[in-house]
Order: C-alpha cells, then sequence, then structure tokens
C-alpha cells in the first residue's frame, strides 16, 4: 500500500474529531442513498468562523476517512473560505485516485457539513 493509502487507513481506523460536539451550533445528518451508510456532522461556529467540528459516520472506509481528513481542514476555516471549496478540492485532498462510484463516499462529509452550514446561516439571517 502507498503512503496515501496508508493515511486512508489510518483516518478510518483513527477518526479524528470522531464524536459530537455538545452544544454544537450547527448539525446535520445525510446518507448516501446509494448505498444507506450515514454521517453526522457538528459544527462549533463563532464570529464567521468553524472553531470546533465532530462526527459520527456509518460507512466504508473512504467516506470515514474522508470525513475525518475534512474536519481536520476544517477548523479554524472561515465559513466565506469553505463556501469557496468544491467538491474537486475536497477529493484532491484525499490524495488518492477515487473511482466514479466512490465520489458519493468520499464527499459524504463534505455534503453534509455543506448542509450543516446552510441551515445555520438560514437561521442566522
Ligand atoms: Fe457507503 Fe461508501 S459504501 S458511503
Amino acid at each position: 500500500m502507498d503512503i496515501y493509502g496508508e493515511i486512508i487507513l489510518d483516518h478510518f481506523k483513527h477518526p479524528r474529531q470522531s464524536g459530537l460536539i455538545n452544544g454544537a451550533e450547527a448539525i446535520a445528518d445525510d446518507l448516501n442513498p446509494l448505498c444507506g451508510d450515514k454521517v453526522k456532522i457538528s459544527l462549533k461556529i463563532a464570529d464567521g468562523k468553524i472553531e470546533g467540528f465532530g462526527f459520527e459516520g456509518d460507512g466504508c472506509a473512504i467516506s470515514v476517512a474522508s470525513t475525518s481528513i475534512l474536519g481536520e481542514q476544517l477548523v479554524g476555516m472561515t465559513l466565506a473560505d469553505f463556501e469557496k471549496m468544491n467538491n474537486e478540492e475536497v477529493l484532491t485532498k484525499l490524495g488518492v485516485p477515487i473511482s466514479p462510484g466512490r465520489i458519493k463516499c468520499a464527499l459524504l462529509g463534505y455534503s453534509c457539513t455543506k448542509k450543516a452550514i446552510t441551515v445555520y446561516k438560514h437561521s442566522h439571517e
């Protein structure tokens, strides 16, 4: 296995920021309709910045690892910068090629985070 594959496996076995945040400002869940796997994201948000990220995931190695990797990148990021992110960027950060059939797995945590932030923004308008 190459180094990037090992990174994915490590994040799957030892997900960073695993577990939901108590008193989170934003929370959402999402599922991959193709397999039924689920993820739940909680975010601590203050002054337009993501200050904490916690998740629970019941899914394949790619979905759990990609959510774990995403969470590491998001803590400290402003909501404005988060909105500039896109699918390509999230997939690139994984460091491994993702086959078309696994793209939904790899973007599950990201789409759930977008959902949580959209709900948060609507409730703070
Ligand atoms: Fe279900 Fe990957 S197989 S999220």
